[in-house]
C-alpha cells in the first residue's frame, strides 16, 4: 500500500482517526483498548510534537477513490538501524479487511528505504490477540517488558493496574 507523509494541516484528522480506532468503539474487542484505557489516545499537539524536526514520520493510508483517511502509522529512528513503530491504526469501519496488514507492509518498505534494519514495537501485555497478530506479521517477543506509563496523563486513563508494555522486534533484512 502506498502511504503518504502527514503534514501539520491533517493532524486533527489523524488524531480523530487514532482516537476512534483505539478507544472509540463501544465494546471491548481484540482490535481496541476499550475496557483497558479511557480517554483520548492522542491529540493534535502531541502529534505536532511527534513530527517536529522530523523526529517521527506519520504515514497515512488514504482511500483511493474518496481520499478519505483510513489508517496511519508512526515511525521514528532509534539507535543502530532500529526504528520504533507506533500508532498503527485503521478506522473502525475499515478494519478486518486487510488494511492493517497493508499499512504494516507499507511502513516496513518506508523504514527499509530510509535505512532501517529492524523495527521495534510495544504492545500492552493483556492484548494477547494483538500480540499474536504482530507475531503472524513476523515480530518476535524480545522477552523485555517495560512499565506502563501510569504517571503520564498523555496516555489516557488506565482502567487496570496490571498493564505493562511487551516489546517485539522484526528484522527487515531480506
Ligand atoms: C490492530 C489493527 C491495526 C489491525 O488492522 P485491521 O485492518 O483490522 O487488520 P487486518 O484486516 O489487516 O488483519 C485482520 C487480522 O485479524 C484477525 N482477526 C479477525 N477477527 C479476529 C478476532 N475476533 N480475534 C482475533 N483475530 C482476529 C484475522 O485473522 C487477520 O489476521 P491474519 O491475517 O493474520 O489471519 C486495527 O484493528 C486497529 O486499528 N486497532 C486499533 C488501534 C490499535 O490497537 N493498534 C495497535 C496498537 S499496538
Amino acid at each position: 500500500m502506498e502511504l503518504s507523509i502527514a503534514t501539520e494541516d491533517v493532524l486533527d484528522n489523524v488524531a480523530e482517526l487514532v482516537n476512534q480506532a483505539y478507544r472509540g468503539i463501544s465494546a471491548p474487542d481484540w482490535t481496541s483498548e476499550v475496557g483497558l484505557i479511557d480517554g483520548p489516545r492522542t491529540n493534535r499537539l502531541a502529534l505536532q510534537e511527534m513530527i517536529k524536526n522530523d523526529a517521527s514520520t506519520i504515514l497515512l493510508a488514504l482511500d483511493r477513490a474518496s481520499g478519505r483517511l483510513t489508517g496511519c502509522v508512526a515511525l521514528s529512528p532509534l539507535d543502530h538501524g532500529e526504528w520504533y513503530l507506533s500508532m498503527l491504526a485503521v478506522d473502525p469501519q475499515s478494519q478486518s479487511s486487510g488494511n492493517g496488514k497493508s499499512i504494516m507492509t507499507g511502513a516496513e518498505d518506508f523504514a527499509r528505504g530510509a535505512g532501517a534494519r529492524s523495527l521495534k514495537i510495544s504492545v500492552i501485555n493483556v492484548r494477547q490477540k494483538l500480540i499474536e497478530w504482530y507475531e503472524r506479521r513476523g515480530f518476535v517477543k524480545t522477552g523485555h517488558t517495560e512499565a506502563f506509563p501510569y504517571d503520564d496523563p498523555g496516555v489516557g486513563v488506565p482502567l487496570r493496574g496490571d498493564l505493562a508494555l511487551v516489546t517485539l522486534t522484526k528484522s527487515l533484512r531480506a
